[in-house]
């Protein structure tokens, strides 16, 4: 926890606990107690000990992709059985993690992983539950690089294979088939959009049910957006609509439960990156706020073109509205948070928030230009500046 009254070094993240407890109150009371629906958290959005233990003393499962994250949230306190491995490589390490720790799903991405599955298991003598994931050629209608349910993604098995591919994990020894997994990518706005992945997973059903095989679990990704444009007037992302589009479009055979992963949704606005201004500078065509956060501390402008809403935290009412590019201190063009955006007049020394960045914001950090990973602080409430 921080010390409010002390100003950490910038730049920080700061994560809102208090906004964090509201997002879950809102994502719980949108689920109805006859619903069969379980939300895995995404833990790949974040990382922080203070988030993932707020989200786990909820009781959500959680989804992971790699063994140091199965390792971090045994530590975390995750039940086992509520852990989701998906990733489209797993290694062998992270299989075997996954087996002694007996997780509750793999989701599993390719035909040769299965085999690898069910042999490594029976070295074991263990009993992999295992999802396939499907790749369900539904455009998500997000950017092109958090878009993954589409044929020229890497992800899943195709459509068409999914018959064979049942068969294949009901022959295999160590593996015991539970259902099927699907993910059409990141940041959907409009739920609406999720509709199309329910028709194509009512055809499925219908098609496997014909060949005689049957699904207890449906795992419908995540992939809910939140509101980058307007963080402060609305934190919340409509948990409603988008548990309805499911409760309407899914049909569900007696006993299926439909589990969710998500993640940026959960975590997006309650962790703020604060950073200090270290120039303004007068360029001869454009005016810049050189910051002391870069790419490296939030890649999502420079990686996705992404927008995040920033504030100037020192800023006076009374301060004139004044157009910047506002730019990190990495040797590298696109290290630019924002392009001719319009902020009140700033000086050297003021501090900056860059808003929404709790999900995809620490966790891909990096110590390029050889400088430290930014440092992480939660409280409950807003960071109050002195
Ligand atoms: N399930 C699977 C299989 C996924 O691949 C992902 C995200 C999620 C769940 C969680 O999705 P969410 O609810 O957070 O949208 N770094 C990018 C986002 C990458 C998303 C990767 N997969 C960004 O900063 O926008």
């Amino acid at each position: 926890m921080l010390d409010i009254n002390k100003m950490p070094n910038t730049p920080f993240y700061y994560y809102d606990l208090a906004l964090l407890e509201r997002t879950l109150d809102a994502l719980q009371q949108a689920i109805r107690p006859e619903d069969p629906f379980c939300v895995h958290y995404a833990f790949k959005s974040c990382y922080n000990a203070d988030v993932t233990r707020t989200i786990c003393a909820r009781g959500l499962g959680a989804d992971c992709v790699s063994e140091g994250e199965i390792s971090r949230l045994l530590e975390l306190g995750f039940p086992a059985s509520k852990l989701v491995f998906a990733g489209v490589g797993k290694t062998d390490a992270a299989i075997d993690l996954g087996l002694k720790a007996g997780i509750g799903a793999f989701n599993v991405e390719n035909l040769q992983e299965l085999e690898v599955i069910s042999q490594r298991a029976v070295a074991m003598g263990k009993t992999a539950r295992v999802a396939l994931r499907i790749n369900p050629n539904v455009d998500a209608h997000t950017h092109e690089k958090i878009t993954t349910g589409l044929p020229e993604n890497k992800f899943g098995i195709a459509l068409e294979d999914t018959l064979s591919g049942i068969a294949r994990a009901n022959e295999l020894p160590g593996v015991e088939f539970i259902g099927l997994h699907f993910h059409i990518g990141s940041q959907v706005l409009d739920a609406e959009l999720f509709a199309p992945l329910c028709d194509v997973i009512n055809d499925l059903q219908d098609k496997i049910e014909a060949a005689g095989y049957s699904l207890s679990y449906i795992n419908v990704g995540g992939g809910l957006g939140i509101d980058y444009q307007n963080p402060v007037g609305n934190p919340i992302p409509d948990f409603e609509s988008y548990f309805a589009v499911f409760r309407r479009g899914l049909k569900l055979r007696e006993g299926q439960q439909v589990h969710f992963e998500l993640g940026r949704s959960i975590t997006g606005q309650c962790g703020t990156l604060y950073t200090k201004v270290l120039f303004v500078k007068e360029g001869k065509q454009k005016r810049f706020v050189i910051l002391d956060a870069g790419f490296t501390d939030l890649v999502r402008v420079a990686m996705y073109g992404a927008y995040h809403h920033i504030e100037n935290c020192s800023a006076r009412p009374s301060d004139p509205l004044m157009t910047y590019d506002v730019a990190g201190p990495i040797c590298e063009s696109s290290d630019v948070f924002a392009v001719d955006r319009q902020l009140p007049q700033t000086k050297r020394g003021d501090i900056f928030a860059i808003r929404s960045a709790g999900a995809y914001g620490h966790v891909m950090a990096s110590t390029y230009n050889y400088r430290p990973l930014p440092a992480e602080y939660s409280g409950h409430g807003e960071f109050q500046l002195d």
